[in-house]
């Protein structure tokens, strides 16, 4: 981020306030904002809090003299390493689609040749539109990134996907875009790791499956901060319901039997985090035809085979297939510690992230995690912070192992 220039267009949605936090994150880690607020945006947020949090003007109005004396519009938009829009509201993302350049924000927006990254942020039923379906689709055809939007309780009441994604998750959608670039370096540069995440799918017949809680949220996070540090980062994903970051590559998996193919496929790495929930079993010669309904009150009975467990596997690889760094997950409810130890030892993996999952945490399927970290010299109590900042303290970890190491 040092050194690099975000163009931040802010829309206007209630969300705006959240912009106020991602200037602070941008500034805090080297980078400049140019701020640009339209009229909506203006609503929400005040051009003073942007100025004063950027340091720097905030522009708002196309026809803007002294603008265009000092600084035209077009050149504004070519300054910039990344675009960034937050929020991006249905009605910026309708002009962007249909290429409207009737304001500052969307004649930047039509004139620039930089990337776009966008934060949607609407309604659920605006968000769930066909037209803003289309618009999203055009979006994603011209190569504009997306980060979020998430899903839970919004401030028109209803709850549901299209809340705009938080600051954290923001920036490390912006570090990731930058990184595609080609202007990152990184102290993972050249390294390559691979992390699984969310849960899996384990079919009984092709209508039903067994499933679990996990939303992918940790795992995604955990792939967007070893991409931010430079690394070339694989994410296999089961079907998570927390959006997938930008910037890993993304090989999407239904079973734990695909997870372990796709985890194969990708070796070899110099490290690997499995933090995906991984179904214990399968269903036994799953029907390919519906199980229909007896009718005189049976019931089918459910036979389940045990699933490969895929971090004990590429935790026991042989030296030289084995990553250098093998980090596995452990979800306990009880004895945090003396379990997840054990677990470490018999797996075989280098590092257990030990999270307690009991139900008044609040972790699964949570926002925030609280985590031990057990390695060789013991256990390590982290406090408890949002998904986003544990995976960037789990990355700066891995950073400095594989750094340390210098492994090849
Ligand atoms: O044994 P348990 O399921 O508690 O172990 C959890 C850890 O093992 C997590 O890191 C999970 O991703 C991984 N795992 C796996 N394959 C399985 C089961 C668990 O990779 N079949």
């Amino acid at each position: 981020m040092r050194g690099k220039r975000i163009l931040l267009i802010i829309g206007g949605g209630i969300a705006a306030y959240k912009c106020l936090e991602l200037i602070r994150l941008i500034r805090k880690a080297g980078g400049a904002v140019s701020p640009v607020l339209t009229r909506a945006g203006s609503q929400f947020v005040t051009p003073l809090a942007v100025a004063a949090l950027a340091g720097e003007k905030v522009h708002g109005d196309l026809f803007d003299l002294s603008d265009e004396a000092a600084m035209g519009h077009i050149e504004l938009s070519r300054a910039a390493d990344l675009v960034v829009v937050a929020p991006a509201t249905a009605d910026l993302m309708a002009k962007m689609a249909g290429g409207l350049a009737g304001d500052l924000a969307s004649t930047l927006l039509l004139a620039t040749d930089t990337a776009v990254l966008i934060a949607p942020a609407m309604n659920l039923r605006m968000w769930q539109h066909a037209a803003t379906r289309r618009n999203l689709a055009t979006l994603t055809a011209d190569g504009i990134a997306v980060v979020g939007p998430n899903e839970g309780d919004m401030a028109c009441g209803e709850y549901g996907p299209g809340r705009m994604a938080e600051p954290g998750e923001i920036f490390a959608a912006i570090s990731a875009r930058l990184g595609d670039a080609g202007i990152r370096g990184g102290r993972l540069a050249g390294r390559r790791v691979i992390v699984t995440s969310g849960p899996t799918h384990e079919p009984i017949d092709p209508v039903r499956y067994l499933a679990n809680r996990s939303s992918g949220a940790q795992g995604a996070a955990i792939a967007a901060a070893l991409h931010a540090l430079g690394a070339d980062v694989v994410l296999v994903s089961g079907p998570a319901t927390a959006p997938l970051p930008v910037g890993p590559q993304i090989v999407a998996v239904e079973t734990a039997q695909e997870m372990l193919a796709a985890v194969e496929r990708a070796l070899p790495a110099d490290g690997a985090v499995f933090a995906a929930a991984v179904a214990d079993w399968r269903v036994a010669g799953a029907s390919d035809k519906k199980i229909k309904k007896g009718g005189s009150g049976t019931v089918p009975a459910l036979e389940l085979v045990e699933n490969p467990d895929i971090l004990r596997w590429v935790a026991q690889l042989p030296p030289g297939k084995r990553p250098a760094l093998v980090v596995g997950f452990a979800a306990e409810t009880d004895d945090l510690v003396a379990n997840a130890t054990a677990k470490r030892a018999a797996k075989g993996c280098d590092w257990i992230m030990a999270n307690d999952v009991s139900p008044e945490t609040g972790i699964m399927g949570g926002p925030e995690n609280a985590v031990t970290l057990i390695t060789a010299d013991g256990a390590e109590e982290w406090p408890r912070a949002s998904k986003v900042e544990v995976a960037r303290r789990l990355a700066a970890r891995i950073a400095d192992v594989l750094d340390a190491e210098g492994v090849a």
